[in-house]
């Protein structure tokens, strides 16, 4: 417990908690945490499964047949990877969790993990609570990042067992191509580390840009998995189902701990799940566009502040450098403030390590007109204060 921080959202949630209770309306740019509905398929099949009792009982932790046959066929189809299903595949309680059994399993005291920063917090904090080690490198300058890798396999000892890659990058957005994947696979046949891909936004991608899959690299199953979740793609982040999927050993050792932790995902949103992936790529696609119009809403609408951001090109945050005079003020206050006096939620940079500092990461998560909303009650808010744009 030493270990874990005190969570750095706190103040900002409780805040957040008052002002509803007060019945104040905040726009919730905050967490990554889809409004939009699924689509409606998916409710009707999981409304229909719901009454057959045999849903009701435990399932298996490793995910239902069918489930995991549906996963390999949809990574075939979309990324070009062949997976077996029995061995290769294994859903879980949402991403997170399999991430975080999977550090469990794989680490242990004395182990190192390499973690992409500023940080999505799990990705550290699985680590620790797998009682490892971890070294954060920054991530933006995504070939910096890999000649950080080397030198720290190189002048590390023992060396790090296992390194994290998330791209498209939670906060930050940075994005890239397939051969950052092949020099990843290179590094870890030659330094002997294990790679967790964290693929949750594998398909919020804008402008064209498709996001590569680890998987699809050749080599990649020898040295890691990979892992996706129903939250972003299908709007299910409630639902808490995602998938790990690579290398057999690893998944096997997933498979192990979570047999022992639990008896697997309601089997009823497993079946859901299915239908899901069978018949809704057209929904993500119409997802991926409303997210790119909220995009641009919202970079037009800062740029007109007088703010300078970078459009992501994916993913579902904007990831805005703070000008100055507020840079001055630090993320975690301009932050409070955006709430208390804009009445916008939005998470601090340092949240995600002392690399976020700098940043406020807003979540694309509210629909167009209230994303013009905020954008007005932050210029207001910043304006009132006189340091806002003329
Ligand atoms: C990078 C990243 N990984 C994992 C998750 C968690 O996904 P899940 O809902 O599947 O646990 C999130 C959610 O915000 C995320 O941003």
């Amino acid at each position: 417990m030493r270990r874990l921080p005190p969570y750095l959202f706190g103040k900002i949630n409780k805040l957040k908690y008052e002002k509803r209770v007060a019945g104040i309306d905040v726009i919730d740019l905050g967490m990554g945490n889809p409004t939009d509905p699924p689509d409606p398929v998916i409710c009707e099949k999981l409304a229909e499964a719901i009454k057959d009792p045999r849903n009701h009982r435990y399932s298996v932790s490793n995910g239902i047949a069918n489930l995991r046959k549906e996963v390999s066929l949809r990574y075939a189809r979309r990324h070009g990877v062949k997976l077996d299903p029995n061995t290769e595949v294994i859903a879980t309680i949402g991403s997170k969790e399999g991430f975080s059994h999977m550090c469990l399993a794989l680490m242990g005291p004395g182990d190192t993990a390499i973690v992409p920063s500023p940080y999505f917090p799990i990705h550290v904090y699985a680590v620790v609570l797998a009682s490892g080690n971890v070294i954060t490198l920054d991530v933006r300058d995504p070939s910096r990042f890999l000649s950080n890798i080397a030198y720290t396999c190189e002048n590390l000892y023992p060396r790090p067992k296992v390194v994290i890659a998330n791209f498209p990058h939670n906060p930050s957005s940075t994005v890239i191509e397939s051969d950052f994947f092949v020099e990843l696979v290179k590094l870890a046949k030659r330094y002997e580390f294990l790679v967790l891909s964290d693929f949750a936004y594998a398909d919020i991608c804008y402008d064209g840009y498709k996001a590569p899959s680890f998987l699809s690299t050749p080599g990649a199953i020898d040295v890691g998995v990979e892992f996706t979740t129903m939250s972003k793609s299908y709007s299910m982040a409630g639902w808490r189902i995602g998938f790990c999927c690579g290398n057999a050993e690893m998944v096997r050792a997933l498979g192990t701990i979570k047999g022992y932790y639990d008896y697997g995902i309601f089997q009823a949103i497993q079946i859901a799940a299915i239908v899901a992936m069978r018949h809704c790529d057209g929904s993500i696609d119409s997802l991926s566009a409303e997210y790119q119009e909220r995009r641009d809403v919202l970079c037009d609408g800062l740029e007109r502040l007088g703010w300078e951001i970078e459009r992501p090109k994916a993913g579902m945050f904007v990831w805005a450098r703070i000008p100055q005079p507020w840079a001055e003020m630090g993320s975690i206050d301009l932050a409070m403030k955006l709430l208390d006096e804009a009445g916008v939620a939005v998470s601090p940079g340092r949240g995600f390590g002392d690399d976020g500092e700098g940043y406020l990461r807003l979540a694309l998560v509210e629909n167009q007109q209230r994303l013009r909303q905020a954008v007005r009650e932050i210029g207001r808010c910043l304006r009132q204060r006189g340091l806002g744009a003329a």
